[in-house]
């Protein structure tokens, strides 16, 4: 079954707080995803292989440890997850970064897709998938369904709020995914929005609404 993390580091909490409250405009709340994001960024990436180097100090030469060079993308489910990208890739800047265009029609509540853009060798690489709401699942789940016949076959799924029925999905979708998350919430409402939440992340973070 999907592995689900909940990331409680008390600065992702502080911030997510934050951003929760809905006196917050769109600047504010913009810089608080990408803050949030880089601290999940670090936190998902403690995995990641290291090799030994020689390296030489001002001092004397020493045998250090650097990234083993793990192949890693980035992918942004559109629009909200596109606030997550910069927090990304400040901390691992050669992720590749693809894009994959998804909204939830307001009536049937399915994911409509209507662009992807990934790099060539998806295949090759350890994805990290970003979006900041996990709410019926029906988003997330098509995009991983996307990558998967792509050819991806290493997928984590990190997003900043979650509500349970959403990770139902993926883990009955998609049961080989890492759910990473800043927050598990109590469910749904009628509109499918996540309660409590922080509403609309595609329009607070562009200021559409
Ligand atoms: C939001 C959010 C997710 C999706 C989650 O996007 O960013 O992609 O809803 O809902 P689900 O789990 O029920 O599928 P939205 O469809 O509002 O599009 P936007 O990012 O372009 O605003
Ligand atoms: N999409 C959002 O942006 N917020 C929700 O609460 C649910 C879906």
């Amino acid at each position: 079954m999907a592995k689900l993390q909940i990331l409680d580091h008390p600065l992702i909490q502080h911030k997510l707080s934050l951003i929760r409250q809905k006196d917050k405009g769109a600047k504010e709340f913009r810089e608080l995803v990408e803050e949030i994001a880089m601290l999940m960024a670090y936190e998902v990436t403690r995995h990641l292989p290291l090799k030994e180097v020689e390296i030489e100090t001002p001092v004397t030469t020493a045998t250090t440890k650097m990234l083993e060079g793990k192949k890693l993308a980035v992918v942004a489910i559109l629009r909200a997850g596109l606030g997550m990208v910069n927090g990304f890739v400040k901390l691992i800047p050669a992720a590749r970064v693809g894009h994959i265009g998804l909204y939830r029609d307001p009536d049937t509540l399915e994911p409509v897709e209507y662009f992807s853009k990934l790099p060539q060798d998806v295949p090759e690489r350890e994805i990290i998938l970003i979006d900041p709401m996990l709410a019926t699942g029906g988003s997330a789940s098509a995009a991983i369904s996307l990558l998967k016949n792509k050819g991806a076959r290493l997928i984590k799924l990190v997003v900043l709020v979650a509500a349970p029925e959403g990770v139902e999905r993926i883990q009955k979708d998609h049961p080989d995914i890492e759910i990473y998350t800043a927050a598990l919430d109590q469910g749904l409402n009628d509109h499918a929005y996540i309660v409590p939440g922080l509403g609309d992340a595609g329009d607070r973070f562009f200021g559409t609404k």
